[in-house]
């Protein structure tokens, strides 16, 4: 009688693990986008790119394809080489910046290793990355994130100085990547950084830097 009711709880128990990890599964599953490969071949020429680079304040209701999204995020913050270094430099390799991405259906953070995005929230947060009208307009805004752990300097001068020139280069690979793409962008230092930090759930050693609006320009 015991050895049949240890049976039975085993098997019981075997099952609730087995659910559990599918429920897991399941649950981890939905909140990662994984991104497909970016085109990291072709787009128009360096010299005409910079010809065309410009901050464009308007935007359409059309959003990217995933195809898009993920040359658009590779450009920006993506690994281009088989030691994990990136196509933006940083001081030291620091690689402090994280791209936070404000979509109608949440706010993501993309990982470059795996190249995925990760859902930190459900709520279209878009109106909140910016004081001006337009921000909500576009198809998604970006935000750059310094994680001041990684960056690990103690001079309050040099932090700025970092992590402003860090997000430079990344915001001007986003510019030349739209100007290519034919998308609108511009770069933005007016956010009420501490209610975004808020609505984002950030750590007190997390700091938004810029925020950058991209989307496709109003049909002429
Ligand atoms: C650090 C920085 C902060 C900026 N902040 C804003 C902003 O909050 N809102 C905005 O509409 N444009 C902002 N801009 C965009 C500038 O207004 C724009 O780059 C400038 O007018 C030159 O235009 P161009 O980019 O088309 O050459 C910012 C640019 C930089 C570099």
């Amino acid at each position: 009688m015991e050895v049949f009711i240890m049976t039975r709880l085993r098997v019981k128990i075997a099952f609730l693990t087995g659910f559990l990890s599918m429920l897991v599964a399941t649950v981890h599953s939905q909140e990662i986008i994984k991104l497909p490969a970016p085109k990291t071949e072709g787009g128009m020429p360096l010299m005409q790119a910079l010809k065309e680079r410009k901050s464009g304040r308007e935007f359409s209701s059309r959003k990217l394809s995933r195809e898009t999204l993920s040359s658009l995020l590779w450009a920006a913050w993506g690994i281009n080489r088989p030691d994990g270094h990136r196509t933006a430099p940083s001081a030291r390799n620091l690689q402090d910046i994280d791209v936070y991405v404000a979509m109608n259906d949440g706010l993501y953070l993309y990982e470059a290793k795996n190249h995925q995005l990760q859902k930190i929230l459900s709520e279209d947060i878009c109106g909140a990355t910016g004081n001006q009208d337009y921000v909500k307009d576009a198809a998604l805004n970006l935000i750059f994130v310094s994680d001041l752990a990684k960056l690990n300097v103690p001079d309050p001068m040099a932090v700025e100085f970092f992590t402003g020139t860090h997000t430079a280069f990344l915001s001007q690979n986003v510019y030349l990547f739209c100007a290519s793409e034919g998308l609108s962008t511009v770069v933005r230092g007016n956010v009420d950084r501490a209610a975004l930090a808020k609505i984002m759930k950030l750590r007190a050693d997390q700091k938004i830097t810029l925020a950058q609006s991209v989307g496709y320009p109003p049909k002429r």
